[in-house]
């Protein structure tokens, strides 16, 4: 729960206005008064049905039913925590957040292993930039021909040489040497007192999560004999490397509005690009793509360019990287650079038109996968063929979408020479073969919430009418009990609205998301806002719908009533089919009484 008190909470939400917040991810248009609509960032489309609504403060996707106000957008969007969302948008309109009372403990370490890394940050920049012992860092940066306005956006850095710079200043700031062996920046002794610095006369690249703040850092030796030449922080409770794509907090709009990602290895790779104004690319930073990091670019972008080395551990982390980015269901092509090149040299050696050049030529996935194991293999043979399969197995049996895995295979077979159906029975066999599982997905599979049936169009629409004018809900308490309406999510929003009926006036929308804890509920919500309806007629819709649910509502009590009967008459039980001849009776005139069901 939020341990940032409700009001404060409230004021942050009223001080960051939706269409702003999602206009730096969504290209809006203004459609009717209050209404703005843009591509959904949530799902893959081609028209608009992603909407924005400035007088309720929320939004909805009328495609995939994303739905929520400003701290569910940022939550979403960049997959932070409430409170993170929160604390963002407060830092943003300029509202100073209460230090929070008693932080459970996880949190109080957290914190804690924020700011040692945002404190090495600003000193090993601080030494980068502006003492002489920084010196050989900035000479050699400026060597490989980075400019000063490249090193302070992406926040280079030097980490001096002494065994404890870092320890020393960390301390004088509060921050203990056991904080910073948490934070991965300090390493005990082995003579088991004391700790020395983890980073030494390197230069730093500080890896930021998605809202900016320093979470790790890679540094580069500048030294030929120190190895390894890249060092990285561990893994950490605010670091999961598996997560993270270094450079992703600053190319994820320029990803969002070009619908592509390049992936490229190496820090220094994608900060020559981005010097070279290609601003669209993320680093994998030297493993090859996690499940995880596609989930993240899928976010923003459809396809992906992998643009690797040259060489045989590029072509390598390609191949598991493509696994990867095609099982989240982007698009993959692939660009292999000459032998001798990484991306960082090819774009000083061509510059940005040579770069674009090859990325024109990019290859599709499996051209670039068959090519490669047309060198490995000898396709002629069935043999070859057989092994070709093999290799290729992995990646159509991950691709998540079965139109998009019916179409690759059969471009595969079409490439490899081999027979369509043969290939497919092959595929299936070997999905059966036991001992052999398949790699899960778990991201994959449905949320739960999709299994539940999806609630009726009256029940959505009323619940609207509901939203948008809550006074008419005393008017509802009088006249329909909550059981009147048959899905399990409506039922619950209308109890919490009822639960309101007399003080209409604090029912708003917006504010009811942050209220729900419940995800589906909160999506609710902003679904039945922004149903359109004529403002004119909403009295007599509202008793329309009211007569409809309980005319639906004694019409299943009749049904379970006759079952009953029979039930009765079954088992010969006299009394009892008198008794629900009498109740099917009363329903009965119930329901006539009801006025008659309106002309659609
Ligand atoms: P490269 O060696 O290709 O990096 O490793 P680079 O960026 O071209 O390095 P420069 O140009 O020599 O400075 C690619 C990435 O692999 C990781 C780093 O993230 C690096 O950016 N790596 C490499 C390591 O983690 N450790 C290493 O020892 C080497
Ligand atoms: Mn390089």
């Amino acid at each position: 729960m939020p341990r940032i008190p409700d009001d404060i909470v409230e004021q942050v939400r009223t001080a960051s206005d939706i269409v702003e917040v999602v206009g730096q991810h969504v290209q809006l248009v203004r459609r009717g008064s209050a209404n703005y609509f843009g591509l959904c960032p949530f799902h893959k489309e081609d028209t608009p049905s992603f909407s924005v609504n400035t007088e309720r403060q929320i939004y909805h996707c009328f495609g995939c039913n994303a739905g929520g106000n400003v701290f569910r957008f940022v939550q979403e969007v960049d997959r932070v925590s409430f409170t993170e969302a929160v604390t963002y948008l407060a830092e943003r309109a300029g509202i100073r957040l209460p230090e929070h009372e008693a932080p459970s403990a996880a949190v109080a370490e957290n914190d804690a292993l924020f700011r040692a890394n945002e404190l090495a940050r600003k000193y090993f920049q601080h030494l980068l930039t502006s003492d002489p012992q920084g010196h050989n860092g900035l000479s050699y940066l400026r060597r490989r021909g980075l400019d000063e306005d490249v090193i302070a956006r992406f926040g280079l850095g030097y980490a001096p040489s002494a065994w404890d710079g870092l320890i020393q200043v960390a301390r004088r700031r509060g921050l203990s040497a056991q904080v910073l062996e948490k934070a991965g920046l300090a390493l005990p002794r082995r003579t088991g007192n004391g700790h020395y610095d983890r980073f030494r006369d390197r230069v730093t690249f500080p890896i930021a999560n998605l809202t900016g703040r320093t979470i790790a850092f890679g540094a580069r030796a500048l030294q030929a004999d120190q190895d390894p030449k890249y060092l990285n922080s561990p893994e950490t409770p605010i670091y999961h490397k598996g997560s993270v794509l270094y450079g992703l907090d600053q190319a994820r709009e320029p990803i969002r509005r070009q619908g592509r990602a390049l992936v490229v290895e190496g820090y220094m790779d994608l900060i020559s690009l981005s010097q070279a104004g290609v601003e669209h690319v993320v680093a994998s930073s030297g493993t090859a793509l996690t499940d995880d990091q596609c989930r993240l670019l899928g976010r923003y972008a459809r396809e992906v360019l992998l643009v690797f080395d040259g060489d045989a551990a590029g072509t390598q982390a390609a191949v598991r990287g493509a696994e990867a980015a095609l099982a989240a269901g982007l698009e993959v092509r692939v660009v292999v650079l000459p032998e001798e090149h990484d991306p960082d040299s090819y774009v000083r050696e061509r510059g940005v038109q040579g770069l674009n050049q090859l990325l024109a030529e990019a290859a599709p996935v499996l051209e670039f996968l068959v090519q490669r194991l047309r060198q490995q293999h000898d396709l002629g043979t069935a043999a070859g063929k057989g092994q070709a399969l093999e290799s290729l197995r992995p990646l159509l049996t991950r691709t998540a979408d079965p139109v998009r895995r019916d179409l690759l295979l059969r471009e595969a077979a079409q490439r490899l020479g081999v027979d369509e159906s043969a290939m497919r029975q092959s595929m299936q066999q070997a999905q059966r073969r036991p001992g052999r599982p398949l790699p899960r997905n778990d991201a994959d599979a449905p949320p739960a919430t999709a299994s539940a049936p999806p609630p009726p169009a009256a029940e959505v629409a009323f619940l609207g009418i509901l939203l948008n004018h809550p006074r008419l809900l005393a008017a509802t308490a009088a006249a329909l009990p909550v059981e009147s309406l048959t899905h399990a999510n409506c039922r619950a929003l209308l109890t919490l609205l009822l639960s309101h009926a007399d003080a209409p006036g604090i029912v708003d929308p917006a504010r009811l998301v942050t209220e729900l804890e419940d995800a589906s509920l909160a999506r609710l919500v902003t679904q039945c806002t922004m149903q359109g309806f004529d403002p004119d007629q909403v009295d007599a819709q509202w008793q329309d719908y009211c007569r409809h649910f309980q005319r639906e509502s004694l019409t299943r009590q009749i049904e379970r009533a006759r079952d009953r009967q029979r039930q009765a008459a079954a088992a010969g039980d006299e009394a009892g089919m008198v008794e629900t001849a009498a109740e099917i009776d009363r329903l009965v005139k119930e329901r006539r009484a009801l006025l008659p069901e309106p002309a659609p």
